[in-house]
């Protein structure tokens, strides 16, 4: 593996419940293209971050976690989160400490129903269900600024408050913009700016400022009420969507729900200026209630690592290994999830016997 002229070294966190389980078969594919294409190699390594951690040691990741991170050329991880410990600090301790610290201000989340899975939308087709949303993924709603006054006292109050910079909110709306205007597709706007004046407010004038220096792209504004019943009755007026911590990722599980479910939905969490390595995740959790029983779907984590070739430079892999994905839900090959009873392991294997450029 050394030996390929272009050796990529890829942190695994592969954390807990099913999130071992489905990064392993991300890593077969990683492995199969790197024997097909000798010039190319992955070279793992697998940190042991994550709640069992976190129990023996009373931290998620070491102290100089971050600047580990960033001798790497990219992160996969898998899932975190266990029903023993409050999510908060697996959340807040090791995930969120990642995604901030390492400034994965865009987390790009595709909503694409791939053929043959069938939506519980009657109007779901792979045409109108095809989506890809730009969540911020630095600030927001989630920037973890808040207190609880008054504890144990009848008055007692919670505070959290949400941080809408200016500088956060440009960054990722322009971004957007860009991402629409390469792709050709429209672009919506997500916000709740008639009960959340000032955050919503500020979001709704940063795009219209920069809708201004893009007039090729077409843009939509919605509030996120009704964002989430046009998912459901029209979903083919959402094309590239880009909204708050918070609003895309309620409204990316219902995207997963609208895909066929939650095995299915990848995501990016990126740097765009390179400053720091990226990383790749299912959307989905630890899964407790399938935890253990190679039954989890791998192929949210697998179509996330398609998305890390992409941005390594990768582009025909990260084609090809969406269209394995795609031939293995043709075939029976499939998890629990989508209709088959094959294991998480039977499906990767399956996908990488699929695999060729
Ligand atoms: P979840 O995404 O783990 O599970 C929701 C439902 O989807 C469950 O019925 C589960 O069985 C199913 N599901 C999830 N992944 C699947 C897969 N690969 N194949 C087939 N079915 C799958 O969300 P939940 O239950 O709300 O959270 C469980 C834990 O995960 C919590 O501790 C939560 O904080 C954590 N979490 C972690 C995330 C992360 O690490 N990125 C994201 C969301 C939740
Ligand atoms: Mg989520």
């Amino acid at each position: 593996m050394t030996e390929a002229s272009t050796a990529y070294r890829i942190a695994v966190i592969a954390g807990d419940g099913v999130g071992p389980e489905v990064v392993r078969e991300s890593e077969k594919v990683l492995d199969r293209i790197s024997t097909i294409d000798p010039t190319v190699g992955f070279e793992f390594d697998h940190l042991d971050w994550g709640t069992e951690r976190y129990l023996r040691t009373g931290s998620m990741m070491p102290a100089d976690g971050l600047t580990l991170l960033r001798s790497y050329d990219a992160i996969l991880l898998g899932a975190i989160g266990t029903p023993e410990v409050k999510d908060y600090i697996t959340l807040r301790g090791l995930l969120l400490k990642i995604r901030f610290g390492l400034q994965h201000y865009i987390n790009l989340r595709p909503v694409r129903l791939l053929p043959p899975v069938t939506s519980p939308l009657s109007a779901g087709t792979p045409s109108s269900i095809d989506m890809v949303f730009v969540r911020e993924g630095s600030e927001g709603e989630y920037a973890g600024v808040g207190d609880i006054i008054a504890r144990g006292t009848e008055r007692e109050t919670a505070l959290q408050t949400a941080v809408f910079s200016r500088y956060g909110t440009e960054r990722v709306v322009r971004w957007a913009f860009e991402f629409a205007r390469d792709q050709g597709r429209t672009l919506t706007s997500v916000s709740k700016a008639n009960a959340l004046e000032y955050s919503g407010g500020l979001w709704d004038e940063v795009f219209d400022e920069i809708a201004d220096e893009y007039p090729e792209v077409t843009t939509k504004r919605l509030l996120v009420d009704a964002a989430a019943m046009f998912m459901v009755r029209e979903p083919e007026r959402f094309e590239v969507v880009v909204a708050s911590n918070l609003y895309a990722d309620i409204l990316t599980d219902l995207g997963a729900g609208i895909m066929g479910g939650m095995g299915l939905a990848p995501s990016a969490s990126l740097n765009p200026e390179r400053t720091a390595p990226s990383m790749f995740e299912p959307i989905h959790g630890s899964a407790p209630d399938i935890a253990g029983r190679n039954q989890a779907n791998p192929i949210g984590s697998i179509w996330s690592t398609s998305m890390m070739l992409d941005h390594l430079g990768y582009p025909e892999w990260a084609a090809a290994v969406l269209r394995s994905i795609e031939a293995s839900l043709r075939s029976p090959v499939r998890t629990p999830d989508v209709g088959g009873n094959a294991t998480t392991a039977e499906v990767g294997d399956a996908i990488v016997a699929h695999l060729k450029l």
